[in-house]
């Protein structure tokens, strides 16, 4: 995606500390609109503490942070809050209310922001359970009555209650079987065609970072060491770059992505289109 792409996500600078702890020091990001970028990286390297910075639950230490072009840590009160209104989240383990049904829990947000006439509620709530894949009679279950793969879709129609323009999800396919990841992938790609939406997802599964995913972010020694396509990231030297995408599984992957560029440079010589 070129760099005219006006950003959804800028940071710059920012430093996350936990007392002596130091997860991410001077990390730069940028998120331009309409990408899926899958976010990366070791155990502990700060995955989710930067999620949590960008979608304002976090402040840093340092840094500077824009979010759909405004200063968003100069934002407070009301300006902020509305920021955050811009951002639906799915949080690592998915975290849907237990006591609630379906409908209910993607009701909460709607009616906490009570931007929505009671009459409509039920109406949008089911608009976005059907959005996220989920049958309608899903709506009146319970998540215990759920199967993960379907847990998972009720907390993206909760994620998408209030129109969102920015999608944060922390794990979304951790626990699901290889068919049900792949079939998130395409819904994920899907509501960001039809909804016009950007994506930053944390993910493990090399399937959504080889082929869900626009763009990957590495995080790596406290920044974001490398920024870019995941055949682009297999290229690189970096020890922690050829660890993660040139070994076990990923070195299938790489190599399919290798193959796949070689084939389309012949056909090209070919038939000299591209
Ligand atoms: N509230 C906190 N207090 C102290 N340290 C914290 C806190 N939250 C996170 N950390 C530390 O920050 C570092 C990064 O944690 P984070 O949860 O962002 O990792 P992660 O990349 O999401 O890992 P995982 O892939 O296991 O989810 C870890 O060393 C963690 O111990
Ligand atoms: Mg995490």
């Amino acid at each position: 995606m070129s760099g005219e792409t006006p950003a959804v996500i800028e940071a710059r600078g920012i430093v996350n500390r936990f007392g002596d702890v130091v997860v991410h020091d001077g990390l730069d990001l940028r998120i331009p609109r309409g990408c899926i970028m899958a976010l990366v990286g070791g155990s502990g390297a700060g995955k989710t503490v930067l999620l949590r910075t960008l979608i304002l639950l976090r402040e840093p230490q340092a840094g500077q942070l824009a979010l759909f072009g405004q200063d968003a840590l100069a934002a407070h009160g009301t300006t902020r809050q509305r920021l955050r209104q811009r951002i639906g989240v799915l949080f690592q383990g998915g975290a849907l209310f237990t006591g609630l049904t379906v409908l209910e829990n993607v009701l909460l947000p709607l009616r906490e922001h009570g931007a929505v006439e009671r009459a409509f509620l039920a109406d949008i709530g089911m608009l976005k359970i059907r959005l996220a894949g989920l049958p309608a009679d899903a709506a009146h279950k319970y998540p215990a009555e759920l199967s993960g793969g379907m847990v998972k879709r009720a907390a993206l129609a909760r994620a998408l209650a209030l129109d969102p323009e920015l999608l944060v999800l922390d794990e979304p396919t951790s626990g699901l079987d290889p068919i049900g990841a792949a079939a998130f992938d395409d819904l994920v790609r899907e509501l960001r065609d039809l909804l016009g939406l950007t994506i930053l997802q944390v993910t493990h599964d090399l399937d959504s970072i080889w082929h869900g995913s626009d763009m990957v972010a590495f995080l790596a020694r406290k920044k974001v060491l490398a920024l870019g396509t995941a055949a682009e990231l297999a290229q690189r030297d970096e020890p922690e770059l050829a660890a993660y995408f040139r070994q076990g599984r990923s070195l299938a992957y790489a190599r399919q992505a290798a193959d796949a560029s070689r084939h389309q440079a012949h056909a090209t010589q070919i038939t000299g289109t591209s």
